[in-house]
């Protein structure tokens, strides 16, 4: 295998984005930042210097993380944030893993505007499990605020409210033709004829999104990184952090055509969205012609459920992988949104603010002195409390707001029914695991009943991240085969400060193997300001 090396550098860059220029915190002054490229089984390093303002950290969404915790990188979690002038290099490798994952800030909003694709081709010698594409494009989705972001979420955090809309959607980090002033347009360039790979990321922080290309279908090859059965479809449906790699035949008439984005609203009651419905596009061209203006396909109804849940239903796993059984670790998670009286720490906030909770407990990250990781690799007590509960409060019961885990012996088998309540306010949660790919086994509107579905053994598709409808459920399966501090959060952002995750403390094992090794030196889990490079 071979070692990728990169160097991200974080830092203020200026941007022309609807009529104005605008400061942003990118890196390597790009947006989106730089694509890491790498093949299945590769050593990664990446340097991270942080020139910008804020304390921030990156995470490398999907990628495992098998035995090197200390590099996932969501704040105060696995690491200390990486403070200004200070750099972390963050090293690990992407073994059993091909397809399209991304990387993004896990420090506060500011994966707005600091986020990028992360692509993992099959090893060296090995081919892709269908034709192999004559043309690759990465089109990552995302959101832009005309605000400074960490202005906007700590604005709303100390009124105890959701932040506002974001101000647009991209592609590839341009708003595209029909956003007033939009001058700028992605384009990709295809020959006629051919099979073109799209990679396509949500980015975005706030919205699930949908994905069409004018009179062109889609052939779905994978997801968040694992390949799947092939799924026909003339769109593509992401909630936030979901990847989809899709093929695309150019057989149409030579010409160009909008590739289309659309916020899916999922609020139940709508009233509550008031969503962007703009829709962002980019456009598809094939080589030395074009059509003005070019093609528009027809997207769905914004608030269209029945579109998303056909193509998340519809995605089955290629071959037929090993279903770990028995379960020894069977939980029902049920996500909730609620108030909770104000923190004296929210000056503006005004009786109650809008909270969040799995189990009833919302979430809140520990003190910032001591990240989770490094409790757990120092043994520093009084960080958290592993009584995380296995299924619902009493209802009636309010939230309470906890540093709660739940501690899972290594190799234990793990099943969680991931339960999104009927009773309004509601939305389809996005809810992401780090560590870990789980298996899909089975997903459905209304109440879970045990018993009553019969679960996929035979090819569940594995994912990273799953919408869990408003009203609606999902059941997920993984093994702890993997040492160390793992967040499982609404991938919704503004969820996150909300109390909508939860952590699983995963004990090392006992055979050669199975234990943790020692971190980096340059780690920083205890977050003593000596311990910082400098840059
Ligand atoms: Cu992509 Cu914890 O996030």
């Amino acid at each position: 295998a071979a070692t990728a090396k990169y160097t991200f550098t974080v830092g203020s860059m200026q941007i022309n984005q609807l009529c104005s220029s605008t400061s942003i915190i990118a890196v390597n002054g790009q947006l989106p930042g730089p694509s890491i490229e790498v093949n299945e089984g590769d050593d990664v390093v990446v340097k991270v210097v942080n020139n910008s303002p804020y304390n921030i950290t990156i995470h490398w969404h999907g990628v495992l993380q098998l035995m090197t915790p200390w590099a996932d990188g969501p704040s105060m979690v696995t690491q200390c944030p990486i403070q200004p002038s200070s750099s972390y290099t963050y090293r690990f490798s992407v073994p059993g893993q091909e397809g399209t994952l991304w990387w993004h800030a896990h420090s506060s909003f500011l994966r707005a505007t600091v986020y990028g694709a992360f692509i993992i081709r099959p090893r060296r010698g090995n081919a892709y499990p269908f034709p192999a594409p004559d043309k690759e494009v990465p089109i990552v989705l995302g959101e832009w605020w005309n605000r400074n972001v960490v202005d906007v979420e700590s604005d709303a955090i100390l009124a105890g409210q959701l932040p506002t809309q974001s101000d647009a959607f991209t592609v590839n980090g341009k708003t595209g033709l029909l956003y007033q002033c939009a001058n700028e347009t992605f384009t990709a360039v295809v020959e006629p004829n051919t099979r073109v790979l799209l990679r396509v990321i949500n980015a975005g922080l706030n919205s699930h999104l949908f994905f069409k290309v004018a009179g062109h279908n889609f052939t779905v090859v994978a997801v968040d990184a694992g390949y799947t059965a092939n799924l026909n479809t003339d769109t593509l449906v992401l909630a936030p952090g979901q990847t989809v790699d899709a093929l695309v035949t150019t057989n149409a008439a030579p010409g160009s055509y909008y590739m289309a984005v659309l916020a899916h609203d999922t609020m139940s009651p709508l009233t509550f969205a008031a969503s962007d419905t703009t829709t962002a596009t980019a456009i598809f061209q094939y080589n030395g012609t074009s059509t003005n203006p070019p093609a528009m396909p027809t997207m769905p109804s914004s608030s269209d459920a029945g579109t998303a849940n056909a193509f998340y239903f519809g995605l089955r796993g290629l071959g037929t992988p090993a279903v770990p059984s028995p379960v020894d670790v069977s939980m029902t998670i049920e996500l909730g949104l609620g108030q909770l009286p104000c923190d004296p720490s929210q000056t503006r906030c005004n009786g109650t603010a809008a909270a969040a909770a799995m189990n009833g407990v919302s979430f809140r990250l520990p003190s910032p002195e001591t990240s989770l990781l490094g409790a757990h690799v120092d043994g520093v007590t009084g960080v958290f409390t592993a009584d995380f509960p296995d299924g619902p409060p009493p209802s009636g019961t309010a939230m309470s707001v906890g540093t709660k885990l739940k501690k899972l012996s290594y190799n234990s088998v793990v099943e969680i029914v991931l339960q999104n309540p009927a009773a309004v306010p509601t939305e389809n949660h996005p809810i992401h695991l780090h560590g870990f790919n789980f298996f899909v086994l089975a997903q459905g509107m209304g109440s879970f009943t045990p018993g009553s579905v019969a679960y996929n053994l035979v090819d569940p598709v594995a994912r990273n991240t799953i919408a869990v409808p408003g009203g609606g459920w999902a059941v997920i399966r993984f093994v702890a085969n993997n040492p160390g501090m793992w967040f499982f959060h609404c991938h919704l952002d503004p969820h996150v400060p909300m109390g909508l995750g939860m952590v699983f403390q995963v004990e090392s094992g006992t055979t050669p193997g199975s234990t943790l090794p020692t971190p980096p030196g340059d780690w920083v889990g205890v977050c003593d300001a000596q311990h910082y490079a400098a840059a």
